[in-house]
């Protein structure tokens, strides 16, 4: 009996749920091409960082601005034609109209930023080039030590509100783990306008150079261990938030793709993956949850989705703090 891996993740149906994460990969119309050919059902391209178009969003603003003082009523509005302006990321534009031209999956573009600028401004042009969603990927180091938390979070709340003002495609937002009370968070997110949570965006952590001694910026690809605190929170959320969940971070292989999916996943992402092993990992990853799945007896990921989540385990208390000090103190050393 074959299963039906069919799967809608921001009002997209999927002929599958494991994506291609955000990563270099998705950059490159080749990559994109082999990614399609491996099986990916959509593509979430890299991020236009806030930093690359702030700059750029910011002058289109004031041509705005300028332009409406200027010529009183105009037939199209004065919203710029991205063909009138150069506007810097053009790269990344290309990338998305060759992506749509050159590829039937759906496409999402993703945004990289902190604060809210001109550049919410390149969401709506990002939705003009015709995308089917945005992801915006918010990237914070709470480092200032006379911001609190409660502003760090309703700064993350404005943004996606702003940003969400500005589109007409469905937006997720992808998040770290790092919030006091990231249940709440998830649910003022959601209530902000976030069509689905990208859980968890990771912290590229600096490293300290002793033989040079220096901070050297480092970028290590993940573990399939930090699925682990991803599980949790899928499990936590899963059917308790109105929202699409989607796992990133720590999903190598299809047994990983599998537990993502019974803790509560919408979809199951992959970057450190695929720049490993290449785009065919994507199709092996598929096909392990179908034959997974089917041996275990589902008909489909519907049926198998969240069915080890928080609401689905006779103690969802695992999911929390029971059984904390039991798998502390039952620890055997191995020395
Ligand atoms: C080289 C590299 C580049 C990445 N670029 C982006 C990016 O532009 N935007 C983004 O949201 N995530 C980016 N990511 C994060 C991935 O999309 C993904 O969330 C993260 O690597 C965790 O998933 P994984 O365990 O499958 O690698 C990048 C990851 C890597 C390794």
């Amino acid at each position: 009996m074959s299963v039906d891996l069919t799967t809608r993740y921001l009002g997209l149906d999927l002929a599958h749920p494991v994506v291609p994460s955000a990563s270099p990969l998705t950059g490159d119309i080749d990559h994109i091409h082999a990614l399609v050919e491996a099986g990916a059902p959509a593509l979430v391209l890299p991020s236009l960082f806030e930093e690359q178009i702030e700059h750029d969003a910011m002058a289109i603003h004031f041509s705005l601005e300028m332009g409406a003082d200027g010529f009183g009523e105009a037939p199209d509005g004065f919203f710029p034609r991205l063909d009138d302006y150069n506007t810097g990321p053009e790269d990344y534009l290309d990338l998305i109209r060759r992506a749509k031209r050159e590829v039937s999956e759906p496409v999402i573009a993703s945004l990289n930023g902190t604060s809210i600028g001109g550049w919410t401004l390149y969401a709506q042009i990002l939705a003009d080039q015709g995308i089917d969603a945005l992801e915006l990927n918010i990237y914070k180091i709470a480092a200032d030590f006379r911001v609190s938390s409660a502003a760090v979070e309703d700064g993350y709340l404005r943004l996606v509100e702003t940003v969400k003002r500005s589109v007409d495609v469905p937006l997720a937002v992808k998040i770290g783990p790092y919030f006091s009370s990231m249940a709440d968070m998830a649910v003022r997110l959601v209530d902000a306008g976030a069509d689905a949570l990208v859980l968890f965006n990771r912290f590229y952590q600096p490293d300290i150079d002793l033989a040079r001694l220096t901070v050297e910026p480092d970028l290590v690809l993940s573990d399939p261990i930090e699925l682990r605190l991803v599980l949790r929170w899928l499990a936590i959320l899963h059917g308790r938030v109105p929202c699409d969940l989607a796992a990133t971070s720590g999903v190598h292989g299809s047994e990983d793709a599998v537990k993502a999916l019974l803790a509560g996943a919408t979809v199951t992402m992959m970057a450190s993956a695929l720049l490993r092993n290449g785009p065919q990992r994507l199709g092996e990853v598929r096909d392990g949850l179908a034959t997974w799945l089917g041996e275990g007896g589902y008909e489909s990921v519907a049926q198998a989705r969240g069915s080890l989540s928080y609401g689905a385990v006779p103690d969802p208390g695992v999911f929390a703090r029971t059984g904390y000090m039991k798998t502390l103190t039952s620890y055997v050393p191995t020395w």
